[in-house]
């Protein structure tokens, strides 16, 4: 694959924080220009210090790391300690960041950085509440047709909700700002529950990433080892479900992947459904298509990918 320079915008977050890793650990296919903290599992200032920290600990401090939006477009914040901890990384107690993060806010850097490339030269990779961008669109409309394509772990249909019975914790944190981007006709990739449910971290592969013998794989095991918890006692599976993850192996290999481009729209007004992503995976609608909804991973694959590139770190 050409080389792609990506921007990430996310909320660590354990799983977040696996992503930021592996994509730090595959410089021959991903350029990180930097990380954009938002408002999501923690607050913003936890966010943004979690993500300055998981770029020291690759031993990335130079990495930029912009702090983005505080609370969603219009609706209350709402988190997810009970899933991530206090810290958002419980599992892990890091170093203090060795730098502060840069002053020119998220949502500024991200207008900035799109207007100063060539169309096709930057894909966003969200793993969060997409706020920074769709506050980014609502700025500087032009933006929009400079974005390569938008990667976003978000959504659900298949295996309906995880914050609420019927909506995903990104889209549910923030779904006007989850509207602006269906509807605003950049390529956009949803890598939904329903191809996370099926890449389950078991013991066997955490055990894997222990193994490798560097400060980041134990890292690694330490984090999945907490953020665990809440999904084996919700789940009772073999392993919990890896989000974010998902949305840089799909960058890296999207070959152990399968989606289908589909109408995805997302539910503002629902008595019991707002933030639901209504995936016309059938095409009953006959809506036009929208988004490429993944829907299925070679979980061993996966898995072996992220030991493999995570191995590379300190
Ligand atoms: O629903 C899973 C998503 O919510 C992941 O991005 C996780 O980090 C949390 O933000
Ligand atoms: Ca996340």
């Amino acid at each position: 694959m050409a080389k792609r320079k990506i921007i990430i915008d996310t909320d660590p977050g354990q799983d977040d924080s696996v992503a930021i890793l592996t994509a730090l650990g595959s410089p021959e296919e991903l350029d990180v220009l930097a990380v954009v903290s938002v408002a999501g599992n923690v607050p913003l200032w936890r966010t943004t210090e979690n993500a300055l920290k998981i770029t020291d600990l690759a031993g990335r401090p130079e990495i930029p790391v912009y702090a983005g939006c505080a609370r969603p477009m219009r609706r209350d914040p709402v988190t997810a300690e009970h899933v991530h901890g206090t810290t958002g990384i419980n599992g892990v107690d890091l170093p203090a960041p060795s730098r502060p993060a840069e002053s020119q806010h998220g949502v500024d850097y991200l207008i900035d950085t799109l207007r100063a490339n060539d169309a096709g030269e930057i894909t966003l990779c969200v793993l969060g509440p997409i706020t920074n961008i769709a506050m980014a669109m609502v700025k500087a409309p032009d933006i929009s047709a400079k974005i390569t394509e938008i990667v976003w772990m978000a959504g659900a249909y298949f295996e309906v909700g995880n914050i609420t019975p019927t909506a995903e914790f990104n889209v549910y944190v923030d779904p006007e700002a989850a509207d602006v981007v269906v509807k605003s006709g950049v390529k956009l990739t949803m890598v939904p529950l329903d191809v996370t449910h099926r890449a389950l971290a078991t013991h066997e592969w955490l055990d894997k990433f222990r193994a490798l013998g560097n400060r980041c794989g134990a890292a690694v095991a330490d984090m999945l080892n907490f953020s665990e918890r809440f999904d084996l006692g919700k789940y009772g599976w073999v392993g919990a479900p890896l989000h974010d993850p998902c949305v840089i192996a799909y960058l890296l290999k999207p070959e152990i992947f399968v989606a289908r481009h589909i109408n995805v729209e997302i539910e503002l007004n629902g008595t019991y459904s707002t933030g639901m992503t209504v995936a016309d995976w059938w095409g009953v609608s006959k809506r036009p298509a929208n988004v490429t909804y993944v829907r299925d991973v070679d979980a061993d694959a996966f898995f072996g990918l992220l030991t493999e590139r995570v191995g590379r770190l300190p």
